[in-house]
């Protein structure tokens, strides 16, 4: 069996592009892996955020995963910082890390641009993220494409260190989807679908009622020409729609495309709206029950002790291996 590791910032607004690149896997991947899924609270502090509203939405994303589908009787769910072993690991990997790698990091770039000094917890944020995926020996990483460039830093720093020490990491792969991976904004498809955007409307949230739904499909972007045809370059509107649709009805692009042949946008879009809503009920039938019962918080408090199980042999091994401790 692999072993998969993966994780959700707790900063509310979780979306359907979270879903489609990232959450959506991690139920494909438990039935024949073991699977760890964190809720990585420890990222979120990178910036500001008010304390009584993060731990709700810890509690929010811990009921998520459960209402998507996430067994915990196969998979284990936590957060990261019940474990001490992120923080501990990550100082360890700060210590082989390059400031110039990690300078280089987009993600960086994009929330620093523009400031004369930004907080060091963003900097290091990727070392972080590699301790959590490298404390665990993990074989794959499900996420969205925008991580690809942690998930090489983490493998770069891996190599570096069984190169210099024992072989001490396992070194892991990431898992992109083809499609579903990229999920774009609805108002802006040449940005990707965030939590923090200010115009609700350029998301689908998971928990979204179904006139929300309705409503941030009809107004999404598209173009004048009136086709319905995938062409990420030239109409990125309309193929991040026909995406969400293919990703949403397991139907490849092309059959959905000819499915549409001779239609316009508003029936599309109709369409669209349907299969959201089919797809998103479950999950907010779902979500309310488990997010206000006591068992929501003993799932979590056994998926810490049985993560931090993991994490301590690791520790060892990695102490062992530079020679610290005693
Ligand atoms: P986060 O919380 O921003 O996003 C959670 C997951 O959703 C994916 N994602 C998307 N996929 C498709 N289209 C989009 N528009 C879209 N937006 C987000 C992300 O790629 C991610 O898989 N750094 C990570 C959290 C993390 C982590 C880890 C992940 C911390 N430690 C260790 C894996 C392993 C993040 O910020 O995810």
């Amino acid at each position: 069996m692999k072993r998969v590791f993966s994780g959700v910032q707790p900063t509310g607004n979780i979306h359907l592009g979270n879903y489609l690149g990232a959450l959506k896997q991690f139920v494909e991947l438990q039935d024949d892996n073991e699977c760890i899924y964190c809720i990585v609270d420890l990222h979120s502090i990178t910036v500001p955020q008010d304390p009584k509203e993060l731990r709700s939405h810890i509690l929010d994303v811990a009921a998520l995963y459960l209402s998507v589908g996430i067994d915990p009787k196969k998979s284990i769910v936590f957060v990261q910082s019940d474990v001490s072993g992120h923080s501990e690991l990550s100082w360890i990997l700060t210590c082989s890390a390059y400031t110039g790698e990690l300078s280089r990091m987009t993600q960086f770039k994009d929330k620093s641009r523009g400031k004369e000094s930004a907080p060091a917890g963003l900097f290091m944020y990727p070392v972080l993220m590699a301790a959590d995926i490298l404390l665990y020996d993990t074989d794959i990483v499900p996420v969205g494409n925008d991580q690809k460039q942690h998930i090489e830093l983490c493998r770069d720093i891996a190599i570096r260190i069984n190169n210099k020490y024992k072989k001490t990491f396992v070194v892991p792969d990431g898992r992109f989807l083809k499609e579903g991976a990229r999920i774009m904004a609805l108002d802006d498809p040449t940005k990707k679908m965030s939590k923090s955007a200010e115009n609700i409307h350029s998301r689908i949230s998971l928990l979204d009622e179904d006139g929300k739904i309705k409503k941030s499909i009809m107004r999404a972007t598209t173009d004048s020409d009136g086709e319905i045809r995938f062409d990420p370059e030239n109409k990125p509107g309309v193929s991040n729609l026909l995406t969400i649709y293919s990703v949403l009805s397991g139907k490849s692009i092309d059959d959905v495309v000819a499915s549409f042949a001779g239609s316009g946008y508003g029936d599309f879009k109709k369409e669209l709206v349907e299969i959201t809503k089919e797809a998103l009920l479950p999950i907010r039938q779902n979500f309310s029950e488990i997010r206000e019962s006591d068992e929501l918080k003993a799932i979590l408090r056994d998926g810490a002790e049985r993560a931090g199980a993991i994490a301590e042999k690791t520790m060892k091994r990695v102490k062992d291996n530079f020679g610290i401790g005693f």
